[in-house]
């Protein structure tokens, strides 16, 4: 059965543009209940952890030096099928194939810089959570 929690990140590039009370909007609106939240930068290190399962791929480097680049905001969010729904209400990696009216579709640059991040499985949602969030801070 599908889990009722995601893991997401608003990255920097969308934070730089202004974009965070959009996107929480259009989240709120998807009827995603926060659970955890914060304002946060990743060092390279801790970077380079979150997406160490993406290490051997060509643009390994450019994506850790990017999600350190500058503050992102990491959020738990909740719904019933959290992690597909999330999914379909981003759209695609790549912006110029994402559905319009997804928030990659509206607010990402390119596939690298592509303006949030949702986990793929609710295996992943629950281990990017607590690499973000003691237990404490989710409620
Ligand atoms: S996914 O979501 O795992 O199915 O997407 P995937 O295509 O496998 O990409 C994994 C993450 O890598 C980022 N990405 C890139 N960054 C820089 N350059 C290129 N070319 C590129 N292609 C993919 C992509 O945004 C995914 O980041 P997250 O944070 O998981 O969304």
């Amino acid at each position: 059965m599908a889990g009722n929690k995601t893991f997401t990140m608003i990255k920097p590039d969308a934070v730089k543009a202004g974009h965070i009370g959009a996107i929480l909007a259009k989240i709120n609106e998807a009827g995603f209940r926060i659970v955890a939240m914060k304002l946060t930068k990743l060092s390279t290190e801790k970077a380079g952890e979150f997406y160490e399962v993406h290490k051997e791929r060509p643009f390994y480097g450019e994506l850790v030096d990017f999600m350190s680049s500058g503050p992102i905001v990491a959020a738990v969010l909740e719904k019933d099928n959290a992690v597909e729904d999330f999914r379909t209400l981003i759209g695609a990696t790549n912006p110029a194939e994402a559905a319009p009216g997804t928030i990659r579709a509206l607010f990402a640059k390119s596939i690298g810089e592509n303006a949030v991040h949702g986990a793929d499985s609710d295996e992943n949602a629950a281990r990017e959570a607590s690499f973000h969030f003691a237990a404490t801070e989710m409620f």
